[in-house]
């Protein structure tokens, strides 16, 4: 993966000339709680609307995004809606529960995880849009 991947050469040359590139990490968020909303509204306010450069430029989930079971189903309620807020690009890296299979309620290891982190190209997912940071 390049920035190139993910962010325009306009914007990659205003980080360059930033100096820096910082980002958001987090994980075992997979409940969508209160506190994760507040978390991702926290997050929130570190970006810099008017200079993203110098914001944080995404977000590296580091797994466990959704716990338990029927993961495609609860991506709505317990990722899309406590990250409503946080509009910045989010990578993610899956947990040993995105992969688990514990259920006839699961779909097959990881799918949901794949569903949601590694489309070809911007969709439409359980009533939310993933879309790059910077749209082309
Ligand atoms: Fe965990």
């Amino acid at each position: 993966m390049a920035l190139a991947d993910f962010f325009s050469a306009n914007d990659i040359q205003a980080i360059s000339g930033f100096g820096s590139l910082s980002f958001h990490a987090m994980g075992d968020s997979g409940v969508g709680t209160p506190e994760q909303h507040a978390v991702a509204d926290a997050m929130s306010r570190d970006l810099n609307v008017s200079h993203p450069e110098q914001g944080p430029a995404f977000l590296l989930h580091l797994g466990d995004i959704i716990y338990g079971p029927n993961k495609k189903a609860e991506y709505a309620n317990r990722f899309y809606r406590p990250d409503d807020n946080y509009h910045n690009l989010i990578f993610g890296i899956p947990g040993n529960h995105d992969g688990e299979v514990r259920s006839s309620l699961d779909d097959p290891s990881l799918s949901a995880f794949l569903e949601n982190f590694c489309a070809p190209r911007t969709t439409v997912t359980h009533g939310a849009v993933i879309w790059p940071y910077h749209a082309q």
